[in-house]
């Protein structure tokens, strides 16, 4: 089902509003004057421009892009300029995993635009090291300011609550506690900059399937634990510059028009001191999203601002809090590069970036499997390589989470760099293949969303198999998958095709036949199907889309030069109806869906999972490493809780190499009136790179928040009295170490505004 964005959108441009040769010295000036004085000299029409950006175009390529008083064409949308009070135009772009704007100008011949494909959301959540994703956002802010531009639209950070939803590779986790501190690090990254960010889509949109109207039904409780809670942590953990309010609506309302998620939550209880935006042409009532709090409306329409300027008239917005909203937009302008003049080069330190953007790619990396020492592999081998993405691989998803490079390194290329043979007929045959797909189906960058065409697998017949097998060391098959904005993947995207599993199969049997080895490389942006063929396979790695540095980061991998560290962020199910979401993704009707009732509740991924007994085809938190981790002396600073604890845990390195391990800190809750999954993740960490035999100690300390369930009846964050149990753990089924401690008594954590409450029942799941 495909709801492509802009489909029925009148374009309107609305050109930024020059008021230069009225510019007068006794006119309060931005910077010099306070904000309340320029607010009391703007006109109405003024402010209402002010609080909605100027319009996006059509380029040359087809593109629906955003212009911002043509500074940096491709930009998604900018806010408007006023030249009398000393307010410039300031600069939006996209997005996740890189700056997209558009690679050529039609002014300037002698440059290109392009930017660094960073690798996506989910690959680099699965690093689970919050340094290291810091580290990406300095580097990324950088390009930002480098390239003009004031505002990043990211990082996407919606729960990955069902493997099709088409935008999960831009997000980071189906946990909250893991978006929020991932999000948190590349808000600061980024911002240390002085260039701003804006976490999205808020809140609740979880699916791209009719994502402009579809009202998402959800309880209090999933919705504080579960979809606000990433906000919540990323909001008081790094204060991003603006928050994107999302399309869908929750409980009834757009969320670009509730006052109770934008002020409410967002303000009066996280402490959010920046702007909110809507999405792209989010929500309907210009006026509703005023008195919500959304500060600004993206991007530009005239009939926005004249609805506004008509609701003052008439009485129905009070102007002083249309005031309210221009106030913190130029407060917001204030901190921008634009206002400070920053002379932006257009040349990011690309080689600098790449090779930031290489070593984050094997940090996010996952060994789902390596039976016998398969991998790491020696260089210099033979290697036949199979399946389409080994020679055009996937490095990022579509839509605005896609970004133009100048080239990639497929992996291909990435195991040649490293030194390996690569089987020249197969390749041959692989790269024709692609090469007279695309001529049959030549592709418009403006289709650059959703699920994109990929040339079907090339067929690799039994015969071919064997020539390889009798010719090369070790046989290598790719898996791709690409998917994005503006359309959710179907069951048959998350399984593999016929074709996929035969090869697979016949692979393994010729190489094993030879006493030679299968490894398999997954190129996907979300979870797929891997229970049905994993046996065949001798080693499985999970390189996510790792941005432009593909290759060069799996040929790490698979020569040890990296120790595989990351862990899954999001499980794999057997089957995808084994999903709690499944039954009702993408809503009702089937045909045409308008509502989704998030029935699994808290139950998402892990929480389900486990609490449910359904055994996943690879668990939340898992991932291998070419050594081993020991585990010892779990401590609590107390055995009863009072106010605050602490748990330290030892991680020793018992095997043959360096490497680093994810360390996670789960908490089982007792039994109360509430129905609590068997345990949630609390904390995570990533050791140093530990020599053989070394060891560290990690520090994990709790909070009574950590502690606490929203308790919907009293809108409070309680925990409640009664034995708790920590656990240590290598993944969410892989506890090591455990301890019990008790709390004597409730504890009211946190006391909230009753908001966002379901306007009909909703049949959650229990235990
Ligand atoms: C997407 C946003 C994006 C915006 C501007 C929307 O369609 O949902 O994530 O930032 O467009 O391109």
């Amino acid at each position: 089902m495909k709801s492509f964005r802009f489909q029925s959108v009148l374009l309107c441009l609305a050109l930024p509003i020059s008021f230069s040769s009225f510019a007068q010295s006794s006119l309060p000036q931005l910077g010099k004057d306070a904000i309340t004085e320029i607010v009391k000299a703007m006109t109405l029409e003024e402010k209402a421009s002010l609080v909605v950006g100027t319009g996006m175009r059509f380029a040359g390529s087809g593109t629906v892009i955003g212009e911002a008083d043509g500074k940096v064409p491709g930009a998604a949308g900018n806010t408007m300029n006023f030249p009398r009070f000393g307010i410039p135009g300031t600069v939006l772009a996209d997005g996740p995993a890189g700056v997209r704007i558009d690679p050529y100008r039609k002014d300037d011949s002698s440059k290109t635009y392009y930017a660094t494909a960073w690798p996506v959301g989910t690959l680099l959540a699965s690093s689970w090291d919050t340094t290291l994703v810091k580290e990406v956002g300095v580097a990324f802010g950088n390009e930002i300011k480098e390239y003009g531009v004031d505002v990043i639209l990211a990082p996407g950070m919606n729960i990955q609550r069902d493997p099709l939803n088409g935008r999960n590779f831009e997000y980071y986790s189906e946990d909250p506690i893991v978006s929020g501190y991932m999000a948190a690090s590349i808000v600061k990254g980024i911002q240390s900059n002085g260039v701003g960010t804006s976490i999205k889509h808020f809140a609740a949109n979880n699916q791209e399937t009719h994502r402009n109207t579809i009202n998402a039904i959800v309880s209090e409780r999933a919705l504080r634990e579960i979809y606000l809670r990433g906000f919540e942590i990323a909001v008081k953990n790094a204060q991003p510059w603006t928050v994107m309010s999302s399309y869908n609506k929750i409980n009834g309302t757009y969320t670009s028009e509730r006052n109770d998620l934008l002020t409410k939550i967002l303000r009066d209880e996280w402490g959010f001191k920046g702007i909110v935006m809507t999405d792209w042409y989010g929500g309907k009532d210009a006026v509703a999203q005023m008195k919500a709090g959304n500060d600004l409306i993206e991007p530009g329409n005239k009939s926005k601002s004249q609805a506004i300027i008509d609701a003052v008239n008439n009485g129905t917005l009070d102007v002083k809090l249309l005031d309210n909203n221009v106030g913190r937009i130029l407060n917001y302008i204030l901190k921008t590069p634009s206002f400070l003049k920053y002379k932006y080069s257009n040349v990011p330190n690309f080689k600098a970036h790449a090779a930031i953007a290489r070593n984050a790619a094997a940090a996010g990396m996952v060994l789902l499997k390596n039976s016998n020492y398969a991998l790491p592999l020696n260089r210099n081998l033979k290697l036949a390589l199979f399946g389409n993405t080994s020679y055009e691989t996937v490095i990022g998803g579509t839509g605005s989470g896609f970004v133009s490079v100048s080239h990639n390194i497929p992996i291909a290329n990435g195991l040649a760099n490293a030194g390996f043979f690569i089987q020249e007929d197969l390749k041959i045959n692989y790269t024709n293949h692609i090469q007279q797909d695309k001529l049959a189906h030549p592709q418009k960058i403006a289709l650059n969303l959703g699920t994109p065409r990929m040339a079907p697998e090339w067929e690799a017949t039994s015969e071919t198999i064997e020539k390889a097998a009798n010719i090369s060391e070790v046989a290598i098959y790719t898996i791709g998958r690409n998917a994005g904005e503006g359309a959710d993947r179907i069951v048959s995207d998350f399984n593999l095709t016929n074709n996929e599993k035969t090869v697979i199969k016949n692979i393994a049997d010729a190489f094993h036949a030879k006493g030679k080895k299968l490894i398999v490389i997954l190129n996907i942006g979300g979870a797929i199907e891997t229970a049905s063929w994993k046996d065949n396979a001798d080693a499985i790695l999970l390189a996510w889309q790792p941005g432009l540095e593909a290759g060069n980061a799996v040929a790490d991998v698979l020569i040890g030069n990296v120790n595989p560290s990351g862990k899954l962020a999001v499980s794999f199910p057997v089957k995808y109806e084994d999903e709690p979401s499944a039954k009702n993704f993408p809503g009702t009707p089937a045909d045409n869906p308008t509502e989704v009732v998030y029935e699994e509740g808290i139950y998402v991924g892990y929480r389900f999972f486990n609490s449910f007994g359904v055994k996943p085809a690879y668990p939340f938190g898992f991932g291998l490493s070419y050594t081993q981790f020991a585990y010892s002396n779990l401590k609590l600073s107390s055995t009863t809780f009072n106010n605050k604890l602490t748990a330290k845990v030892t991680i020793t390195n018992t095997g043959k190499v360096a490497g680093k391990e994810v360390v996670q800190l789960y908490v089982s809750a007792p039994k109360s009136k509430l129905d609590k999954p068997s345990e949630e993740l609390k904390g995570f960490a990533k050791t140093a790179l530990l020599k053989p035999g070394a060891s560290q100690t990690i520090t994990f300390t709790l909070t009574a928040k950590d502690l606490a369930s929203f308790n919907t009846n009293q809108s409070a964050w309680i925990a409640d009295a009664g034995n708790y149990t920590i656990k240590a753990g290598a993944s969410s089924e892989d506890i090591k170490l455990t301890k019990p401690f008790t709390l004597s008594k409730d504890i009211v954590a946190e006391k909230v505004n009753k908001a966002l409450i379901p306007q009909i029942p909703i049949n959650e799941l229990k235990k």
